[in-house]
């Protein structure tokens, strides 16, 4: 699938646990031929779609990156005291691990960093500058799809406590339900004792968030058009990627911008034996972003087994970092 890429100089040693093919293809196929046709957003993050997702994080009408990369530089050095010494940092969906050293920076001797990322380019280069860049530090890079059962690295000196680090509001890429589920399964993986730091978008004015979701260089566009693309160069599809159109929306009753490809006229598209049909405006939800307030947090973080015990926001409200806590009386013989 990555063959064609060239493999960086200095290849960094990664842990793959990442979805095979066959995988893609399958889940293409069940997302396509769906009475309401859906894309998982996991496969956004090819090579080119990291570097788009990259690029979003720049536009101006994009506040989320900025605001949150402002909330944890004002505010890193008291995560580090509230963390202490000696963590353990596992870290969903790093991405280029851009929020990971204003952290790393606070960290008192930390015990490794774990990044785990689906996107392997990204993942394999920013390992590399992060051993780069922090030679004390053991890094060991997992390329995983994040809300499968993870098991951990071997890591050379004993954690005082494992710490789940999550920021982008990629948990709001998850369906409540879902969010749920993967704050439970890190409360189980961090145990007794252990914590998260997650980031997350609140709710605001609908139109604020729309912007953020329509910018006007195209560049969101481009990232959603490009999971047809890439479907079209790892499944071999013919997928007209002009005829579809990029549509974000937000939906006050469910609380989510809801990004869509929308089909500019009636058209059909071979796929791996079958044929999927599109009428005119019919489209294909790529992703949902789910928007929280406060009290939301709370109660998924209580539902999750975690108890939010810090919380960080910028002053128009627009986002939100917290310290969440596996409560130490918490039964965890489980694990
Ligand atoms: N999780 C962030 C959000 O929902 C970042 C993100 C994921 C995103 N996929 C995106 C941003 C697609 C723009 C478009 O905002």
């Amino acid at each position: 699938m990555t063959a064609k890429l060239a493999r960086p100089l200095e290849p960094a040693p990664v842990y793959d646990l990442a979805p095979p093919a066959e995988d893609f293809l399958s889940d293409v196929v069940r997302g396509l031929t769906a009475r309401n046709k859906t894309l998982p957003c996991k496969y956004f993050y090819d090579e080119i779609g990291s570097r788009l997702f990259d690029r979003i994080c720049e536009l101006p009408e994009y506040y989320p990156t900025r605001t949150e990369l402002s909330i944890l530089h004002r505010n890193a050095s008291e995560m580090g005291e509230l963390l202490g010494p000696r963590c353990l940092v596992i870290e969903y969906g790093s991405g280029s691990s851009n929020k990971t050293r204003v952290l790393l920076d606070h960290l008192k001797d930390p015990a490794a960093y774990v990044p785990v990322e689906i996107a392997r380019e990204h993942l394999e280069e920013s390992a590399r500058l992060l051993r780069h860049d922090y030679p004390q530090l053991e890094v060991h890079a997992v390329c995983a799809d994040f809300t499968r059962p993870l098991r951990l690295p071997r890591i050379s000196r004993p954690a005082a406590r494992r710490v789940v680090y999550f920021p982008g509001s990629t948990i709001g890429n998850f369906t409540p339900e879902e969010a749920r589920r993967l704050l439970e399964r890190s409360a189980s993986l961090c145990g007794a004792g252990g914590a998260m730091i997650l980031g997350v978008d609140l709710k605001k004015e609908p139109r604020v968030l729309e912007d953020a979701y329509n910018d006007r260089e195209g560049v969101t566009a481009a990232f959603n058009l490009n999971l047809l693309a890439r479907i079209n160069r790892e499944l071999g599809t013919r997928f007209d990627t002009e005829a579809f159109w990029h549509h974000a929306l937000y939906d006050p009753r469910e609380g989510r911008i809801e990004m869509h490809l929308v089909s500019r006229k009636d058209q059909q598209v071979a796929l791996d034996g079958h044929r999927v049909s599109f009428v005119e405006g019919e489209s294909i939800c790529t992703e949902y972003s789910y928007k929280y307030s406060i009290g939301d947090l709370h109660e998924l973080a209580r539902l999750a087994g975690f108890t939010i015990e810090r919380s960080w926001i910028d002053d128009r409200k627009y986002f939100s970092v917290h310290y969440l806590v596996v409560p130490e009386r918490r039964d965890d013989s489980r694990r």
